[in-house]
């Protein structure tokens, strides 16, 4: 059966897969080529962070860059599932054992130039795992051995867990469902975000179905990128 999540890399002709080179060409054009570390979240879970922070690995590997997927959702990581990747040594066990090596946890993927960490065993203590030196110091240790790092983030509300790991990297997009995500859930994660100091890059609009809305587009679903929230809203 076909991955449904790795669409960019089974239909690469597909609208969706377009509109994820459009989204990678807008994050490095905004951002000159200097980003590197790339945090995905959303206020809520369900609103397509996972999928994103997938397909967006992808389309940045198509491009021969070298990129590292972690999966930092330590509570519902699922991106072992989308990669069919074994789950069993992972993030968690590496912030909860200071000595095992990162080597050990680096899985190559079935996509060329593509490596992902996985979530690892649910721990006890995400929150507390995430926020240590340990996180910190294995970031700014990726950031030498690969062109882009994206961080497939838990929700930004009701849990630090994101809060945290925004401050730890150089820009944090925010994933919003179209007609799902409520205006105010959005803005109480951008300002939970902003108010521990980290840089938002842009909202990505998911799941807009394309058969009922007019954008002139064929295909169940497109990507919106904005640049500044809501005002200079970009199609792609
Ligand atoms: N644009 C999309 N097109 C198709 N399926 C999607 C899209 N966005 C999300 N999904 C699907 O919706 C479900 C929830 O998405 P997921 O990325 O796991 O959400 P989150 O990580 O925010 O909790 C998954 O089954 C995922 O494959
Ligand atoms: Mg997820």
């Amino acid at each position: 059966m076909v991955n449904s999540n790795l669409i960019v890399n089974n239909e690469p002709k597909s609208h969706t897969a377009e509109s994820f080179k459009t989204l990678r060409t807008n994050i490095e054009f905004t951002s000159m080529g200097k980003t590197r570390i790339i945090l995905i979240t959303s206020s809520m879970m369900g609103e397509g962070k996972s999928f994103i922070s997938t397909n967006l690995a992808i389309a940045f590997a198509q491009q021969d860059k070298k990129v590292l997927l972690i999966d930092t959702d330590l509570r519902r990581g699922v991106q072992h599932n989308n990669l069919d990747i074994k789950n069993d040594m992972g993030l968690s066990n590496y912030l909860a054992n200071p000595k095992l090596d990162l080597n050990r946890i680096v899985n190559a993927t079935q996509i060329k130039n593509l490596y992902i960490i996985t979530r690892g065993d649910v721990p006890p203590n995400p929150s507390e795992l995430l926020s240590t030196d340990r996180m910190k110091n294995l970031i700014e240790t990726v950031r030498e051995d690969y062109d882009i790092v994206i961080l497939d983030a838990p929700p930004a509300l009701g849990i630090t867990d994101s809060l945290i790991l925004t401050t730890f990297v150089d820009t944090t997009i925010i994933v919003s469902a179209y007609k799902k995500t409520k205006r105010d859930d959005l803005k109480h994660a951008q300002k939970a975000i902003e108010t521990v100091g980290g840089k938002i890059g842009g909202v990505i609009l998911n799941q807009v179905d394309m058969k009922k809305d007019t954008y002139g587009y064929y295909g169940r679903y497109s990507y919106y990128y904005a640049e500044d929230g809501e005002k200079k809203k970009k199609k792609c």
